[in-house]
């Protein structure tokens, strides 16, 4: 998944919802000394646990910053690429994140989302917990955001690609 995002060397790349850092420390790798993942949870205790990890990786280009329900407290105009896996369906103030985030992107930026596939019932997670396309779509296209593209080769996630359109 993470290959198929072409993201390059040297780039600043935020995990918005990081979790434990299951693709913080992979991101951290790709982006090389040259560049920085910024990892951004609400949760202490899923920072604790991510702090951990990065250490045990070995991995020194990760900056660690604790976000709230609408903001991701992300540094303006400086991000080119902002992931969110597992995470959108989850805010509870989603325009208020996406505005903030949109903020923190470069002009070029882009927005990735991992959504479970809510377009097909064989996908085994709670209705609750699946998004469509067109959900998306409508919730982040009136935030300014230009849809790009979808990537359909995971067997029960979309890759939906956004840019700043700024
Ligand atoms: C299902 S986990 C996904 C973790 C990680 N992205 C992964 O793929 O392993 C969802 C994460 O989103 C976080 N989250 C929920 N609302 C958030 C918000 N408004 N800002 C940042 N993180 C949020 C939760 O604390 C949780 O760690």
């Amino acid at each position: 998944m993470l290959a198929s995002l072409e993201i390059k060397q040297g780039s600043i790349v935020a995990d918005i919802g990081a979790g434990v850092g299951y693709h913080t420390w992979r991101l951290a790798r790709i982006v090389g000394p040259a560049g920085k993942v910024i990892a951004e949870d609400i949760q202490e205790e899923m920072l604790r646990m991510l702090k951990t990890n990065i250490e045990n990786q070995g991995v020194n280009n990760v900056q660690v910053v604790r976000g709230t329900p609408t903001n991701p407290n992300l540094p303006e105009g400086g991000v080119d690429l902002v992931l969110m896996v597992d995470v959108y369906h989850e805010f509870s103030d989603p325009a208020s994140m996406m505005t903030n985030i949109r903020k923190a992107l470069k002009p070029d930026g882009r927005v990735v989302l991992v959504e479970f596939r809510k377009e097909d019932p064989k996908v085994p997670i709670q209705p609750l917990h699946k998004m469509s396309i067109q959900d998306v779509r409508s919730e982040i296209e009136p935030l300014g955001f230009k849809f790009q593209k979808v990537l359909a080769f995971l067997p029960w996630q979309h890759i939906i690609i956004f840019t700043a359109g700024k």
